[in-house]
């Protein structure tokens, strides 16, 4: 199924970034994340595993959106594509990255931090924007004032947004989701707690856009 860039960042108020060690743990992790009211799933290519887990969980949890995280260059661009990948994340941009990505067929949410980075996507079209890491680079108050001058860009605040911060994140006008681990944190998914896993899911779908 082709989803649209609006779909990715509108579906769910969070996008749980999710780190998975062993393939045996992608479908029930998916699924609890799901049955919690989480749609929209980011899997980092941070392990060996991930580009298997993506299509496991596509395969399996048809009621996901599968997307790929941590995509830092074009040729890991091209196998999360391959491994069926809805859409891509990525902690930055760069030129080639940004144009594989404009051609690649599935919508991109490329990061950024700074106006210039924000203009430079705006130039080829871009208007949904991964804003990383959040708390780090300003967090709410960098948010606001990027707002002003660039009313029209859509955020996905990432690093750092917790249970706590998260409904604040939520409450400005230019963020249309957060993106988070909370839910899914390692010590969880290695115990195999799903139902732990499926409260905080739902505690973070019912957060209010
Ligand atoms: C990450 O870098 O893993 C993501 O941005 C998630 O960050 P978090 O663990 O602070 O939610």
């Amino acid at each position: 199924m082709t989803v649209s860039i609006n779909q990715v960042m509108t579906t769910s108020p969070v996008m749980p970034v999710m780190v998975i060690n062993q393939i045996e743990q992608a479908v029930p992790l998916a699924r609890a994340l799901v049955d919690g009211g989480l749609k929209v799933l980011e899997i980092t290519l941070r392990t060996p595993v991930a580009l298997e887990c993506i299509r496991r969980i596509k395969a399996e949890v048809p009621d996901a959106i599968v997307g790929a995280g941590t995509i830092i260059n074009t040729q890991t661009l091209r196998q999360a594509i391959d491994a069926g990948a809805q859409f891509i994340v990525s902690p930055g941009l760069t030129p080639s990255l940004l144009d594989e990505g404009l051609s690649c067929g599935v919508p991109i949410l490329p990061g950024v931090i700074t106006p210039s980075e924000v203009m430079r996507l705006l130039e080829k079209g871009i208007t949904a924007m991964k804003f990383f890491p959040a708390e780090a680079a300003g967090g709410i108050p960098m948010l606001k004032s990027i707002g002003g001058p660039l009313p029209q860009v859509t955020f996905c605040p990432t690093g750092g947004v917790n249970p706590k911060n998260a409904p604040d994140y939520l409450a400005l006008n230019n963020v249309a989701c957060v993106g988070g681990s909370w839910m899914a944190p390692a010590d969880l998914v290695d115990a195999g707690d799903w139902a732990e896993i499926t409260r905080r899911a739902a505690g973070a779908a019912a957060l209010k856009k």
